[in-house]
């Protein structure tokens, strides 16, 4: 039975997927055929949901990758999406039941290979859903990996990893995949944007993000984000906010051994507490919603 991995969203139940079909590295096949008409019509309205939220919202390296999964109105062939992927930062994507024991994820990660659940929601769960989906995985995480330097940046986590995992501190760890791949915001000439998959496919979280005065934007650092815990069942109260993708890469790319055993000796930190001197990040301007039609 696969162990659902800290580094996106752990929990008590037993992961939900087939793990009986999945090879021993946990990949299986996409099995395309079996998506029924009404699970391409739900991932259609929850993409045409979710793109609402992009523009002005989403940093542009995701919005203008995005087209590129497809066109949104059914859930895409894997094979596919990994053609125009490999050819961009030489990822793919690889079909798995759910969600993987952490040495197998970072194992993929290091070998630039994107674990993608492959079942997706319940109609009932579309606001709200524990655990990853193809959804989640796809519309969330998929786009930043057409990045360059983002695309290295998560090869050399699923490195990290492995290492992590050796020095026991992936619970430090999965706290900087969290609020960088999953919860992270970016700080533009326009003011904050979003790159985070967790907040990017979530039906409330992105608005939430970049303009509730209930949540603290911290400026990005690598001991303070280590140090942090999180909830994975409400909005964030702290995020971290990176100024480019290469000042996420250069900052985590030294050895990470000494700053384990200085973190591991350090109380951990109450989850919204503000230390003295931190750079705080003012929201964006609440927007005026349009006016349906
Ligand atoms: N530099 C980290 C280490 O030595 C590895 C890492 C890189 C982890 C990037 C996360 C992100 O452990
Ligand atoms: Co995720």
């Amino acid at each position: 039975m696969a162990v659902p991995p800290a580094t996106y969203g752990a929990s008590d139940r037993p992961p939900r997927g087939d793990y009986s079909v999945a090879r021993d590295d946990y990949t299986c096949d996409q099995d395309w055929q079996r998506y029924t008409a009404a699970e391409h019509a739900l991932f259609a309205r929850l993409y045409q949901r979710q793109m609402r939220q992009v523009p002005g919202q989403a940093c542009d390296e995701f919005a203008q990758a995005l087209g590129r999964l497809g066109d949104g109105d059914r859930i895409p062939r894997f094979d596919d999406v990994s053609r125009v992927l490999r050819a961009a930062t030489g990822w793919e994507i690889v079909a798995v039941p759910g969600l993987i024991p952490e040495r197998a994820f970072f194992e993929l990660l290091a070998a630039r290979r994107f674990p993608v659940t492959v079942w997706l929601r319940r109609p009932d769960e579309v606001d709200y859903i524990v655990e990853p989906d193809v959804f989640h995985d796809l519309f969330g995480h998929v786009p930043l990996l057409f990045d360059p330097v983002f695309a290295d940046y998560m090869q050399a986590f699923g490195r990290g990893g492995l290492k992590a995992e050796g020095l026991r501190s992936l619970q430090f760890l999965a706290r900087l995949y969290w609020y960088t791949v999953e919860f992270g915001l970016i700080a533009t000439g326009r003011g904050l944007r979003v790159y985070g998959a967790g907040i990017l496919s979530s039906a409330g979280e992105t608005v939430y993000a970049l303009t509730s005065p209930a949540a603290q934007r911290l400026g990005f650092d690598l001991r303070r984000v280590l140090r942090t815990p999180y909830r994975i069942d409400e909005y964030q109260r702290t995020y971290f906010v990176i100024d480019s993708f290469e000042q996420l890469f250069e900052a985590t790319a030294p050895d990470f051994t000494p700053i384990y055993a200085e973190v591991a000796a350090l109380p951990p930190l109450p989850i919204d507490v503000r230390l003295e001197g931190e750079k705080l990040h003012p929201p964006n301007p609440a927007r005026q919603e349009p006016v349906p039609q």
